[in-house]
């Protein structure tokens, strides 16, 4: 039994030993947002250039009256296409029954709860890969489902997957308006889009981020899984996120933002456009993340430069 046990753990080890030693690290975009990652098999890198065109397409297909906009770019542009932005359809209020009842800069509110700040998509394949799920509040279990229901509830582009709101009731049975292999090329431009360009690191903020407890949430790196599609298998890369829920005194918990470019996607930041600063957006952190926020508070004027060039830098 001992010797079993014995050999068990040995076996582990060594299995443990092979996969740590095949993790590499991951791929960042040389020097631009809005670059593919570079290792794409031919026909990765075919699906994820159809994916960007379709991403930047205009869609006249969807039902006009009930959609947020008519492309993925019109939301998704700061500063490149998957990126975050201001536009008004980026910053829109909705009521209850999901209508638009005020868009623009700057948002409405946040005490409504009901404005929705456009989340970057640098790296999303990374974070994919690390496990989580998407949307403000991770509810959606899967990077395809969540891409099917933007087509449907943003584009009013209905999908194999998901119907685009009709104004019939009962809802008529809907015609997909992309096509199957169109869908997953868009999924694959995003799986496949690199996470954003490094900077030069602020090292002297990274030591306050740790001692107030930003990285408890914030993970400084993660590691993808072994079955992820090749590119993005076994690679540690650094978003800053745990891909986790927290309940930040909020209605829902929500997911940890990853920190990886944030400097260049805002303002506003955090999923209801709480904050209009970095400094702001700390500030917004309440429930789980309010003693963070007060460590923050107290800093010293030189800590707190630091904390924020080291988020700039990220
Ligand atoms: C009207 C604005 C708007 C349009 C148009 C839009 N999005 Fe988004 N997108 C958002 C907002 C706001 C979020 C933040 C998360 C949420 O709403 O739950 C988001 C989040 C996402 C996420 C999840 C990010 C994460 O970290 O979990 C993906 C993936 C995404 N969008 C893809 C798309 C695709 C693909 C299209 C085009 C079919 C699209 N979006 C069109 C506003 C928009
Ligand atoms: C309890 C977990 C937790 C802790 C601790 C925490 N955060 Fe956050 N942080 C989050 C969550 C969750 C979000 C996303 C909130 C949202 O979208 O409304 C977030 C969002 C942010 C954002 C906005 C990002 C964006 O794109 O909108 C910044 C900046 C940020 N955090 C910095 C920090 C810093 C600096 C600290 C330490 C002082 C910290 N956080 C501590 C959970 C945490």
């Amino acid at each position: 039994m001992r010797l079993l046990a014995a050999l068990t753990a040995s076996v582990c080890l060594i299995v443990w030993a092979a996969a740590a030693a095949d993790v590499r690290e991951a791929n960042y975009a040389a020097g631009y947002f809005g670059e593919l990652l570079p290792d794409l098999t031919p026909d990765q890198l075919a699906s994820a250039t159809n994916g960007s065109k379709l991403f930047l397409k205009r869609w006249t297909e969807g039902n006009g009256n009930r959609r947020n906009a008519d492309s993925c770019v019109a939301c998704h542009s700061v500063p490149m296409p998957g990126g975050s932005g201001m536009s008004a359809q980026a910053l829109v209020a909705v009521d209850a029954k999901g209508e638009i009842v005020q868009t623009g800069f700057p948002a409405p509110p946040h005490e409504s709860g009901t404005v929705r700040r456009t989340r970057a998509l640098f790296g999303i394949g990374y974070l994919e890969a690390a496990g989580g799920g998407f949307g403000a509040f991770g509810k959606d279990p899967d990077l395809k489902t969540f891409v099917a229901k933007a087509f449907a509830t943003e584009l009013g582009v209905s999908s194999s997957l998901q119907c685009a709101r009709s104004g019939e009731t009962p809802p008529q049975t809907c015609v997909a308006a992309i096509s199957d292999k169109d869908l997953d090329d868009v999924v694959a431009y995003l799986r496949f889009l690199a996470p954003p360009p490094r900077s030069k690191e602020a090292a002297e903020g990274r030591k306050v981020f740790e001692t107030i407890g930003c990285a408890k949430c914030h993970a400084p790196v993660l590691t993808t899984r072994s079955d992820a599609p090749a590119p993005l298998r076994g690679r540690r890369f650094a978003a800053h996120t745990d891909r986790k829920t927290h309940d930040m005194g909020g209605r829902a918990p929500v997911m940890t933002a990853p920190l990886w470019g944030v400097q260049s996607f805002g303002p506003p930041y955090m999923h209801d456009a709480c904050g209009y600063s970095l400094a702001a957006a700390i500030k917004c952190h309440r429930g789980e993340g309010q003693a963070a926020a007060d460590a923050f508070n107290a800093l010293m004027e030189g800590e707190r430069e630091a904390l924020l060039a080291f988020l700039r830098a990220l």
